[in-house]
């Protein structure tokens, strides 16, 4: 850490990681209550009620990481102060408390309705206030003292405001449902395919110039271009969610070849990743855990999203395949390997970072979290998708009743509690380990300076 206003990126990620938890948490509860016959909790947190609050964390965990990720890159790459760290700290309580509220009332059927924005109106309405004065802050940061923006804080800064303006399409009430969900969409969709991985995109490129000490110009020129297709693809390819919620006929073929073309910037991404990290082994001082989360991400954030999503993207597969498990499979390894394995590689990077502390060959308790969390989640996506091949089959093929199908999808629900379990205990690994990292320590030496050198002939 150079800049003092850095440590506020310390509050957001550890709010972020403690959320996470109980995002976990609701993720077990939701299973459970797909395999058990009875539900003790069917009064209190019904299944609606925990799958909401399960993908609303989620969510909120995410973005806070991606925030406090953000304040601490663009006062990295500009070599200045953040703006104001009290706005910061407002922000994140403002954020904090909506997402409370908005928990708290679920359990009392305060709901708006639409999956990931069920918060009501005037929580919706906090949050773009919060929205609001982050964009202020980290823009105010970015263009008082007349920086000149480098391109990964420009491409960041468009992926934020995409992602702000994209959130106000979720608000207003439409009395046609077709309509509503077009424009819901316009959040879910264009949010991770386009805004998010905006972000994603430039924190990976920033994070690669630290840890692997490969040049800017290199890493620069990339992004860039792969931005502009991600743009390209993942606008239009919103026309995958409008097969059949009643909008027009061409979007059968605007969503389907639009769409499938999104795995070809997200395998640039990945195949990038790969070259910097095999070009940095020479290096002297390597963040091992960082780096080997934003290894795995790269991979995952292409099998989950760009695989995954590929399979299903087809009009004539998405016919059969539409809202079954196998969307559920997809949505979970797509969203973890895109955005939670790079939350948690930025909090490797960041978090020792501000604190200090030496990362170089990571902990047996961080590996271990690593290995058990990835294996995990690849035994949970592959049981959902099993459970979902079977789900098509038995109602979509043989026209069988929807609960009569779910009695022969037990089976791999149970898988996914079992692996869950582990991923559960994985998550308590990685939280301890992150914490024990986050924490300054008590002897005040000077900090480190923890930048390899670049490689020679990059
Ligand atoms: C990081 C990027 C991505 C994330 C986080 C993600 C996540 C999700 C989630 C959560 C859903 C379920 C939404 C719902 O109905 O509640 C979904 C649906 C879908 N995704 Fe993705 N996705 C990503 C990228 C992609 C890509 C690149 C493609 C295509 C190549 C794709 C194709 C689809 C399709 C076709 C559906 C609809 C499935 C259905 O009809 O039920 N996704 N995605
Ligand atoms: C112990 C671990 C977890 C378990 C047992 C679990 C279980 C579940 C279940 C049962 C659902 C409801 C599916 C349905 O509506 O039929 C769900 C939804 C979802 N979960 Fe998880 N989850 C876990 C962790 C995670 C993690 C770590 C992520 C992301 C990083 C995640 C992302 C999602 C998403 C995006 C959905 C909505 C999927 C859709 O709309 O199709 N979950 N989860
Ligand atoms: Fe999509």
């Amino acid at each position: 850490m150079r800049y003092k206003s850095q440590t506020i990126a310390r509050e957001y990620l550890v709010a972020a990681l403690l959320l996470f938890l109980l995002q976990v948490v609701f993720g077990l509860l939701n299973i459970t209550k797909y395999i058990w016959g009875y539900d003790p909790l069917l009064n209190i947190i019904p299944f609606n009620v925990s799958r909401a609050i399960h993908i609303n964390l989620l969510v909120f965990w995410l973005l806070l990481a991606l925030m406090g990720a953000t304040y601490y890159m663009v006062a990295d790459e500009l070599k200045t102060e953040i703006y104001s760290a009290k706005l910061g700290r407002v922000q994140l309580g403002i954020l904090l408390a909506s997402g409370v509220a908005a928990i708290v009332g679920y359990l009392f059927q305060w709901n708006f309705g639409m999956p990931f924005l069920e918060q009501p109106t005037v929580v919706k309405l906090a949050i773009v206030v919060a929205a609001l004065i982050f964009l202020a802050n980290i823009g105010l940061t970015m263009f008082k003292n007349h920086h000149t923006l480098t391109r990964m804080t420009a491409t960041l800064l468009g992926g934020m405001v995409m992602l702000a303006v994209m959130f106000l399409f979720g608000i207003p009430f439409m009395d046609n449902l077709s309509t509503q969900y077009y424009y819901w969409w316009w959040v879910i969709h264009l949010w991770v395919e386009g805004a998010w991985e905006l972000i994603a995109a430039s924190l990976v490129g920033w994070a690669l110039i630290k840890v692997t000490g490969v040049s800017r110009q290199r890493i620069e020129g990339w992004v860039f271009a792969e931005v502009c297709l991600v743009l390209l693809t993942g606008v239009i390819g919103t026309g995958h969610h409008y097969y059949w919620i009643g909008t027009p006929r061409y979007w059968l073929w605007w969503g389907a070849i639009f769409s499938a073309a999104e795995p070809i910037p997200i395998l640039m991404m990945l195949v990038d990743t790969v070259r910097h990290m095999l070009g940095a082994r020479t290096l002297r001082t390597v963040n091992t855990l960082g780096l080997a989360w934003l290894g795995a991400s790269a991979f995952v954030h292409f099998m989950g999203a760009g695989v995954w999503g590929f399979g299903q993207t087809l009009p004539q597969i998405n016919r059969w395949t539409h809202g079954t498990q196998i969307t559920a499979s997809h949505g979970h390894f797509a969203f973890w390997g895109a955005y939670g394995m790079l939350a948690i590689a930025l909090m490797y990077i960041i978090l020792p970072e501000l604190s200090g502390q030496s990362t170089e060959h990571g902990s047996k308790v961080g590996f271990t979290a690593f290995v058990s969390m990835n294996f995990s989640m690849i035994f949970m996506v592959m049981a959902l998708l099993i459970a979902g091949i079977v789900q098509v089959y038995f109602q979509r093929v043989l026209g069988m009743e929807y609960l009569q199908t779910q009695g022969h999808m037990r089976l791999w629900y149970e898988v996914v509690l079992v692996a869950g379990s582990v991923f559960f205990v994985g998550t308590l690994l990685v939280l301890w380990d992150l914490l024990r990292l986050a924490r300054t320590l008590p002897v005040g030496e000077p900090i480190p300076e923890t930048e390899p050198e670049a490689i020679p002939g990059d």
